[in-house]
């Protein structure tokens, strides 16, 4: 079977709304948050539909058997946020994986060069078989971070098969990467933008999304 990343932009009105008051450059701090936190909970909602392993059993209702599919409570769940940006997303996603492992790791870009360099890492050494991936990380524009963390978790034992990348605005040289690198990959954005200016930021993207978020 030949893998090809995919990129799921779910035609969601939520998703619309809250994208088009996180683009707006007159959004305050705290809405901006606000749109954040609903973007990482409807994006997640649609990622992890056919990732999150189930467990068919039945239940007895009041009045009879009846069949019941459950979350398998046996599977690891490992939620990695790209900070600073992708704490933006983190609520949201945990008001939906609330028993998920949170692992935090930490990667700036240099303003000049544009590469990425890791200044937190809170991985563990070794992840349990299985294990599946959301990677809260809002804007793909160089794809040097996500690059990064994916060499991170491919080293750890994890398969980029089992990975979800949640993010708010894709560019296509973040995703022309990420396909070559990682084909197996799934991404589910809210929106995917014509491309970069020459500092690397998206357009129209919506700005510096860890100043938005933390009013820097
Ligand atoms: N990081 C951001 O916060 N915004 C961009 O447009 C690109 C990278």
């Amino acid at each position: 079977m030949t893998l090809q990343l995919r990129v799921y932009v779910p035609p969601h009105p939520l998703i619309q709304h809250w994208l088009g008051v996180a683009r707006d450059a007159s959004t305050p701090s705290p809405l901006f948050r606000s749109a954040m936190t609903e973007l990482g909970r409807w994006l997640t909602y649609e990622a992890v539909r056919e990732w999150l392993p189930t467990l068919d059993t039945t239940v007895e209702t009041p009045l009879a058997p009846c069949p019941a599919t459950f979350i398998n409570p046996e599977t690891p769940i490992a939620v990695i946020p790209i900070l600073r940006a992708g704490l933006a997303l983190l609520d949201g996603a945990q008001s939906l994986l609330p028993l998920a492992s949170v692992y935090h790791l930490g990667l700036v870009r240099n303003e000049e060069t544009l590469e990425a360099s890791c200044y937190l890492n809170k991985l563990p050494d070794q992840f349990a078989p299985q294990t599946r991936v959301l990677i809260p990380e809002p804007m793909l524009a160089t794809g040097g971070s996500t690059l990064m963390a994916m060499a991170e978790l491919v080293k750890r034992g994890i398969d980029p098969t089992f990975v979800r990348i949640v993010c708010v605005v894709a560019a296509p040289p973040a995703l022309q990467k990420l396909s070559v690198a990682y084909p197996g990959l799934n991404i589910y954005s809210a929106a995917i933008d014509e491309g970069l200016n020459d500092r690397g930021y998206i357009v129209p993207g919506l700005g510096d999304a860890g100043d938005r978020t933390f009013g820097t």
